[in-house]
């Protein structure tokens, strides 16, 4: 301290016509130093503090780099106008016809199945969160197109249980066609959450709600081939193992399986499962293999063709989306009603499993030579030992049950 007065001893004096008291003058303009740089510090602070609010602050980072969180914001729903867009897209307007929310409506399988129902005058209406697993603009323009047939899409997430609530406030669904799911085998060794959030949450969400509604749905979902794993036991049938999952999307599969049985048992939910065998058609997935392959052929990259091991085939029973559609419309319009009602079971109820395939397992490589025929050009195809990262070599449904059951019988036979 001395040594800055000393220091600040030496300093001339303000150049000017009269000279300070020195200790006075040394006092002031110590006090003056001591205010301002309190008064950077403060500044300092509050602007750190502002910076860092601003980097936290969700609305300044409106897609958060976890996709597992993006369908965890918040929508815009309710109001009188709202309402009326839910109960007019929800009318039936057929005689014995059915009420159906459609999870997954924006979807590839949702979007077909909802334009079907509308068609024959069931009432419809669409939940869907919009992620962007992939690009979403697919997903508007799906919308669209099911806007212009009469079919509203409620933008909002199934775990959201305050709007399904309200949703079942609005309209006595008769039947809940459940879709909504994050799809795909290999992108949960990148995002698992995504699968737990929408195929496990989301699920037991759905079905709280449905359980305690009254009158409770019917409700028909989405599970899929890929329960049956590892299984080398073809067809695959309804009846046989599916405890050896090949990729989380599976195992989250399965165990929605296992939870539509709880919920049938405590609550008395009328539950159909189906297992869905790679479908394809227009509108469908960029995901998978049929367009991606279309689009690296035409940009002349090299195709991986996967082998399975001993030099075995890797086939998929591909299943056009149109018999999927009768597929599902088959199992709502055989769905017993649930027996129980505001959470309270009054007696056993419907609990079912169905393959929904084509029966007719077409290798991979035969998939690569219908696309050079159709698209003029040779792919560089590129001989690969299959990856452990979820896919299985092999799928062939055995669609017997669906056939005697749901009058399920599959009409595009080959993929062409
Ligand atoms: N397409 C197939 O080959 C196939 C095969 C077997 C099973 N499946 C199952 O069929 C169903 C439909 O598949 P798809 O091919 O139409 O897939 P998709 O991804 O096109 O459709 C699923 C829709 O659900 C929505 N969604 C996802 N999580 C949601 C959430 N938490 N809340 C609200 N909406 C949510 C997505 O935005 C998407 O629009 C899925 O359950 C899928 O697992 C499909």
């Amino acid at each position: 301290m001395s040594k800055k007065m000393s220091h600040l001893d030496s300093i001339p004096s303000t150049p000017g016509k009269f000279k300070m008291e020195k200790s006075a003058y040394v006092h002031n303009r110590l006090r003056w130093h001591s205010s301002l740089a309190k008064l950077t510090f403060w500044s300092f602070m509050f602007m750190g503090m502002i910076l860092i609010f601003f980097f936290r602050s969700p609305s300044s980072n409106p897609l958060p780099q976890d996709p597992s969180r993006r369908s965890l914001r918040t929508y815009n729903w309710g109001g009188p106008a709202w309402e009326k867009r839910v109960r007019s897209s929800a009318r039936i307007r057929s005689r014995n016809g059915i009420s159906v929310l459609v999870t997954g409506a924006a979807g590839f399988v949702g979007t077909h199945v909802s334009a079907a129902l509308k068609r024959r005058g069931d009432g419809v209406l669409g939940l869907d969160n919009f992620n962007d697993y992939y690009d979403p603009s697919l997903k508007r323009a799906r919308q669209a197109f099911l806007e212009r047939s009469g079919v509203f899409i409620v933008e909002g997430d199934i775990n959201d249980s305050a709007l399904l609530r309200k949703l079942f406030e609005v309209v006595a669904f008769t039947h809940v066609m459940h879709l909504a799911a994050q799809a795909g085998v290999r992108y949960a060794m990148e995002n698992p959450g995504s699968y737990v959030h929408s195929n496990i949450a989301g699920f037991v969400s759905l079905l709280e709600i449905c359980k305690s509604a009254n009158p409770q749905p019917a409700i028909v979902w989405a599970s899929s081939s890929s329960v049956y794993g590892l299984n080398t036991k073809v067809p695959f049938s309804e009846k046989d193992r599916t405890d050896q999952p090949a990729s989380l999307y599976a195992a989250t599969k399965k165990a929605g399986e296992e939870i539509a049985h709880t919920y049938n048992h405590i609550y008395g939910l009328s539950l159909t499962g189906l297992r869905f065998f790679t479908v394809y058609g227009p509108w469908g997935r960029p995901d998978m293999a049929y367009f991606f392959f279309t689009r690296d052929i035409l940009k002349g990259k090299s195709i991986p063709i996967f082998e399975a091991a001993n030099h075995g085939t890797v086939a998929r029973d591909f299943t056009y989306i149109d018999d999927i559609v009768k597929g599902c419309l088959g199992a709502l319009d055989t769905a017993e009603k649930s027996t129980g009602s505001g959470g309270k079971k009054k007696g056993p109820a419907q609990l079912r499993v169905y393959n929904l395939g084509n029966t007719w397992p077409v290798p991979v490589s035969d998939l690569v030579s219908i696309l050079e025929r159709l698209l003029k050009v040779n792919a560089k195809r590129k001989l690969m030992k299959l990856p452990r990262n979820g896919d299985v070599p092999f799928t062939h449904a055995n669609i017997s049950l669906a056939q005697r059951e749901l009058g399920y019988k599959p009409t595009i036979c080959r993929v062409v």
